[in-house]
């Protein structure tokens, strides 16, 4: 019963941690990689390289999401972020901001949202 109860709160904090990651991916996302994440958005044309389909990341990845690599490309500060193009913005430095006290944890918690986002509208 009680685990129930722990385990239904838990599906419920993931829904509303997945609409956060929904609303900010209409917010910063989808203008390049499009409402639906297939690529398509209207800044897309502008752009050197194409935005990639993110709702296929799993499916090209043999059916495993692969967490670290997306979570390495939306923070884009690291080395593998270093590899990218300059037409993906870089995120970790986008959403840390000026203010620097506790801003890591929150860059942190912003792509830990946007991947609950993700990993839920795969095909
Ligand atoms: C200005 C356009 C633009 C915006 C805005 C943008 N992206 Fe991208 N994104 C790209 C491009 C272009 C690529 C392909 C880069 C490459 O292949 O080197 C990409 C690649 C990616 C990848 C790597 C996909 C793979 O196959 O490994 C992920 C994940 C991603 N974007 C997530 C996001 C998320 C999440 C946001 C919003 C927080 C975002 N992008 C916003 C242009 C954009």
């Amino acid at each position: 019963m009680l685990g129930l109860v722990i385990s239904s709160t838990a599906f419920a904090a993931e829904d509303s941690v997945e609409a956060a990651g929904k609303a900010r991916f209409m917010e910063s996302c989808a203008v390049c990689h499009g409402p639906q994440a297939v690529g398509d958005g209207p800044y897309a044309a502008l752009l050197n390289k194409k935005p990639a389909n993110l709702t296929l990341l799993a499916k090209n990845n043999g059916g495993t999401f692969p967490f670290n690599v997306v979570y390495d490309s939306i923070d884009g500060r690291g080395p593998s972020g270093a590899h990218g193009t300059k037409d993906m913005p870089v995120w970790g430095s986008n959403w840390k901001g000026a203010n620097a006290q506790g801003a890591e944890t929150a860059v942190r918690g912003r792509i830990l949202e946007m991947i609950i986002y993700l990993r839920s509208i795969q095909k």
